[in-house]
């Protein structure tokens, strides 16, 4: 595998494959601290991030590397109209492997067109985010053992939240697996996800707009902000914003053993109340992705 674009980039055995290299280098992380000595990694963030961007870089420093790039497009020359064909065929000059992050649906599929180095896309619109799923992968996979015979609960912004679409082809893949689709009727899941995974590969699923009436059938809920930055119209959005605030009442009735996740940032969603209860993973889960995109860095770059 030469890039990162999608998840479904990585047929089930790789993701086994890194979830457990990741395991390792998270046991012993001194046995990886010189692997990539030599090599950069170059992060070109054409919208903001913490996580995504300082994992990456975190990941590859720890790994003996080196790392360049931008947080901004105002700080690139993209902001002279330079396009994000033309950025990543210099920046392969530059740097051994590029994580991009970009506003523009499908903009790293372009850039990996241009590129002589592997894309990793870390983040495009509202479409795709492979490397939080592999984040969200291995949490689950720490917290229950394998993916099989799971309920999963997505909360919130279904139809702009990229870390879903990307969640949802990831999982479907799995035994028994059934969705539970919470969001309001304006956020609902694209069509392309309801006919080109769900119904295609008959998984259950149910829409529903209520979050506590189905809280005790869930193993996992993973809560997600509404994405401000993709309305057209901030009315709708101040409106929409809190249709879910996750609050120790709304888990009266859920298993002991539920995992709540979020890709984080976290707005309102979660009350921090809910961050002392010990089902709370999301920052566990953004501690795993640092680990998970060593191992994602060390494939891509055939490092043994
Ligand atoms: N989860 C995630 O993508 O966070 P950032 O936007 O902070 O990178």
């Amino acid at each position: 595998m030469k890039n990162l674009i999608s998840i479904t980039d990585l047929d089930v055995k790789e993701i086994e494959e890194l979830i457990i290299l990741a395991d390792k280098i998270m046991k012993n992380p001194v046995a990886y601290s010189q692997k990539c000595q030599g090599k950069k990694l170059a992060t070109l963030f054409f919208e903001p991030s913490t996580r995504t961007r300082l994992s990456f870089e975190a990941a590859m420093y720890e790994l003996g590397g080196n790392v360049i790039g931008f947080s901004e497009s105002n700080s690139s020359s993209a902001a002279k109209g330079e396009s994000v064909a033309d950025t990543v065929k210099v920046i392969s000059y530059y740097a051994d492997i590029i994580a991009m992050r970009h506003p523009k649906e499908g903009a790293p599929l372009v850039g990996a067109m241009s590129a002589s180095v592997p894309i990793i896309n870390a983040g495009d619109g509202g479409h795709n985010h492979p490397t939080q799923t592999l984040t969200d992968l291995f949490t689950i996979y720490r917290e229950k053992g394998g993916f099989d015979n799971l309920t999963i609960g997505l909360c919130g912004d279904l139809k702009f939240g990229r870390t879903v679409h990307s969640l949802i082809l990831a999982l479907a893949r799995y035994k028994n697996v059934k969705f539970i689709l919470i969001s309001p009727w304006e956020l609902t899941i694209p069509d392309y996800i309801k006919h080109e995974v769900l119904k295609k590969y008959n998984i259950e699923y149910v829409e529903t707009s209520d979050l506590v009436s189905v809280m005790n059938a869930l193993d996992i809920l993973y809560m997600t902000r509404v994405q401000r930055e993709r309305f057209f119209n901030e009315a709708d959005y101040i409106r929409l914003k809190d249709s879910y605030v996750l609050t120790p009442n709304k888990l009266e009735n859920a298993k002991k053993d539920l995992s709540i996740l979020h890709p984080l940032p976290r707005v309102n969603e979660i009350s921090v109340e809910i961050d002392r209860d010990s089902r709370a993973c999301y920052f566990k889960q953004a501690q795993n992705g640092k680990y998970i995109r060593m191992a994602l860095i060390l494939k891509l770059l055939e490092v043994e």
